[in-house]
Formats: structure tokens, sequence, C-alpha cells
């Protein structure tokens, strides 16, 4: 879409914004109050503006407004100081969008079932943000989305009222980059990409957000922000396919793929070392890579690379139950019947987040096989049965070394750092260790991409040791 040439009014609009967002008298909002945008509204209140968050869940609303938070990298207190100051308040209703200067939109984009882009959350809270639209208006799309979505679905949304983007209102896309659970980067101290639409577009969603975030990274349109986003997410998921087929290989060469990749990454230029696990999860790389694909495939193009890491990556699962499978089996126990305790479920460490999580895959594939089922998170103290396909709801055990001892198999998912290993190690009968979160070789610990532990028959124990 070509770029629109700043008129007089655009000008206008624009000195105006200009002036409110150095004053910080600029009234701005965050559209979804989730992972992305409780962080994203708690810095620009931060920076000293007025900031509404506009969400669906009353929960979060009475949450934010009681001065509480419920997303782990932001602490309550942040939350209450900028309550009672006034410059953070949440609401269910849109109408406040008439009183803003500026909108940010962190609503989610998942997939359906067919692999396709569910715009349905974007498109929802664009139509509501097009019926107050006014003039001199900034609004960011944040939701990770396939290329060219800010210019061919949201403009054409917002200017149908006869509001010409870049001109009388501005707009951009500036991709969410937060990474949750990591210490040291946070929304404040990751660069922030921001492409608009129309150079006072992108020079005004700059300003913005250098209230607020340290280093901003102009580009030159929204689609191409969009894009940024897609190949950082696709580069880690191609590369997390490929070292899983790593590891299913050193699986079958007898050799251990954590010893592999330590040693490559003392290469110190040209390397990047990926850990295998039991597959992908999260709201971003099993899922944004497909709208990358989708979108190509619209073009007649076929996205190999995104296919073959979905595909390694989507078998990850069930290569750990048969990896499960054959450690009991070495323990003279079949999976039907054996309890196996889940160590770890959230999609990565040191979070609470479910979605997309692979051990929701093997669990189902562990129950279908006819195994108990337990699991043991300290951040995930429920699962309801909706949520996966044993469906029955599961309370987390608390992990003691009774807990531990009376599983069959203990399986360990995710690496969670306030796990105790040592106890694990030595409480457990046997372990199936998918993360490398037991340090050496043990007798009853398997670790998938290497080789089974030197073990002696239980039946026969005169028999010779075997790999
Ligand atoms: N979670 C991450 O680590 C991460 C990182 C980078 C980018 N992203 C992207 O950011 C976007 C948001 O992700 P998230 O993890 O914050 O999602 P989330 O589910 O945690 O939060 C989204 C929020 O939007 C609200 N919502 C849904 N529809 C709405 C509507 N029409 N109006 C108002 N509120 C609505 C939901 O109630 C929810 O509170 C997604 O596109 C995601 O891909 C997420």
């Amino acid at each position: 879409m070509s770029q629109p040439v700043s008129s007089g009014h655009g000008d206008q609009y624009s000195a105006v914004l200009r002036d409110r967002l150095a004053a910080r008298t600029a009234r701005v909002g965050v559209v979804g109050l989730g992972y992305v945008g409780l962080p994203l509204a708690v810095e620009f209140a931060r920076a000293g503006f007025e900031t509404t968050g506009i969400d669906l869940d009353q929960r979060k609303i009475d949450a934010v407004n009681h001065g509480t938070s419920y997303i782990p990298d932001v602490p309550t207190s942040e939350v209450a100081k900028f309550v009672a100051a006034g410059t953070l308040n949440a609401t269910a209703d849109f109408g406040v969008v008439a009183e803003l200067d500026t909108i940010n939109i962190c609503v989610p984009t998942p997939l359906r079932k067919t692999k396709d882009p569910d715009m349905s959350y974007i498109v929802s809270a664009v139509e509501q943000i097009a019926k107050r639209l006014h003039p001199g208006m900034l609004g960011v799309l944040e939701s990770t989305t396939y290329p060219g979505t800010t210019e061919e679905l949201e403009q054409p949304m917002l200017e149908a009222n006869g509001l010409r983007a870049g001109v009388d209102f501005f707009l951009a896309f500036s991709p969410e980059r937060v990474d949750p659970g990591n210490p040291t980067f946070n929304t404040h101290n990751v660069p922030k990409v921001v492409g608009g639409v129309g150079a006072l577009s992108t020079e005004l969603a700059s300003m913005l957000y250098l209230t607020a975030i340290e280093t901003i990274v102009p580009v030159s349109s929204p689609q191409a922000a969009e894009m940024v986003k897609l190949l950082e997410n696709t580069f880690r998921m191609v590369n997390i396919g490929l070292v899983n087929e790593i590891a299913l290989m050193c699986d079958r060469l007898g050799l251990d793929v954590w010893e592999v990749v330590k040693a490559a990454a003392t290469k110190p230029f040209g390397f990047m070392p990926f850990y295998p696990g039991p597959g992908l999860g999260g709201h971003c790389i099993p899922i944004d890579p497909f709208y990358l694909s989708w979108k190509a495939k619209q073009t007649g193009f076929d996205p190999r690379f995104i296919e073959l890491a979905g595909q390694i990556n989507g078998s990850m699962p069930q290569f750990v139950v048969e990896k499960i499978t054959d450690a009991l089996n070495r323990h003279q126990k079949s999976i039907n019947g054996s309890t196996v305790l889940v160590l770890g479920v959230a999609y990565k460490r040191e979070i609470d987040d479910m979605r997309e999580s692979p051990a929701l895959d093997v669990m189902a594939l562990l129950h279908q096989k006819g195994a108990t089922v337990r699991y043991a998170d300290p951040y995930v103290p429920a699962i309801a049965a909706r949520a996966w396909h044993g469906g029955f709801d599961m309370q987390t055990e608390a992990l003691t070394a009774d807990a531990l001892a009376d599983a069959d198999c203990v399986a360990i998912l995710t690496e969670h750092r306030a796990v105790d290993y040592d106890m694990v190690l030595k409480s457990s009968r046997l372990i199936v260790d998918t993360r490398n979160a037991i340090a050496g070789k043990h007798p009853h610990v398997f670790k998938i991409g290497a080789p089974a532990p030197v073990m002696v028959l239980a039946r026969n124990p005169g028999q010779k040791a075997m790999a």
C-alpha cells in the first residue's frame, strides 16, 4: 500500500500529539491486558501518562483496579503504586477510546484448528476502536500477525468513516518481544521495532515508545515490522526443530546431544546453542510461523522450513512417550498400569503459562496408553479437564520425596529452577529427563538424545550389564 504524504492536517495533528507526549498529558490506552498488555500499560504509567487498560475479562479489570498483578513479571507493588497515583486504571468499556490520544492493541492471535490465522480478536478490538477513532489519534498494533495485517485489514476498518491513516490519524505496527520469566530483559529494555503508515506515524509511535522503552528501531513500513517478528520467531522454531532432529539422530547413534551442543557452543562465532525438549509451547513459537506460512501460501510460495520444523517439533511428545515406555520396559514395567509423575508442565521454566504446552500432549498420550498420570509444578496449581485430552481435572502434587518414590517413572518436561533436583535424583525410581535437568549420568536416568544408561536387568542380577 502506498505511503500517504503528509498534509497540512497531518502536520497539525502530529504537532498536537507530539506536545502531549512530551508533556505527558496524552491519555494512553492499551487493549488486552495479558502477558504483553499489562507490562506495557505499567511502563506507560511509569512514564507518567494517565493509562487506561481495556479488556473483556472482568477479573483482570478488577485485579488491576484493586492494584493487583496477575502476570508474574509485573510486581503487584508496581500496579498498586500506579493505581494509587491515578496513572493506571482498567475498564471493559471501549467508550473510553473517545478520550484517548493513543491506543496499543495487544490481543491474542491464535491459530484455528486448520492452522489458519484467527484474526477475530484483532477484528473485534479494531471494530470497537473504529467507532471512536478521532482525528489526531495514534493506534499501534502489537499482536503478532502476518505481514500485511496493519495495512490490509486494520487500516481499511479504521478509514471506513473517512479519516485517512498517516494524515488524519496515525497508525503503526510494533511487535512485542517480551520474554516472560526472563530476569534480564523486559518491556523496558528490549529494543522496540516500529513501522508506521507514513513517516509521521512512525515518528509519533517511536516518540510514544521512547517515553517508556530504552531503544527504538524504526523500519520503513508496518509490513516490515510485522515480518521482523515472524523472522525472529521462525528463526527460533526452525533452530529448535533442527536441534530436536539432531537429538533424534544422537539417540539412534548412541551419542549425547547435550554434550554435543555444549561443546559446539564453545565456538565463539557462527554458532548459537538451541536445546532439544519435549516439543514447542507457548503463545508464540509454535504459532507465529504459521501466520507467515499462511501468508506465503497466498502468494503461491511453499514455505518448507516452517512445515518441516513444525513436523519435527510436533513429533517430540510422541518421542518422549516412547522414551518413557522404553525406560519402563527396562525396569520390567509396561506403561499400562504404571504411574508417571510429570515434573514441570508449563511450556517453559519459571512461568505459569500452559498455552500449547507439550506437557499436555505427553500427558494425554500417557493417559491413552493406560498410565496413571500425575503432575507436579510449583507454578501451575491445577489443570482443568478441558485443557487436555485426559478429560479430568488435575491438581499439582506437592513435590516431596514420597510423591517421587510413589511414581514408577518421573518425567521431567520443564526444568523449573525452584525444583530440588538432588531430591528428585535420590527419591525417584526411574527418571526420563527431557531437559538435561539432572547433571551427569545415573543408572536410573534416561535422557532424550542420549544413550540409555548402563543397567543390570533386574530379573537376572547375574546377567551382564547392557547398554
Ligand atoms: N506472551 C508472550 O510471551 C508474547 C510475546 C510476544 C508477542 N506476543 C503476542 O502478543 C499478543 C498478546 O499476547 P498475550 O500473551 O499478551 O495474550 P493474553 O491472552 O495473555 O492477553 C490478551 C488479553 O486480551 C484480552 N482480549 C481479547 N480480546 C479482546 C478484545 N476484543 N478487547 C479487549 N481485550 C481483549 C484478553 O481477555 C486477554 O486479557 C499476541 O498476538 C501474542 O502472539 C505474546
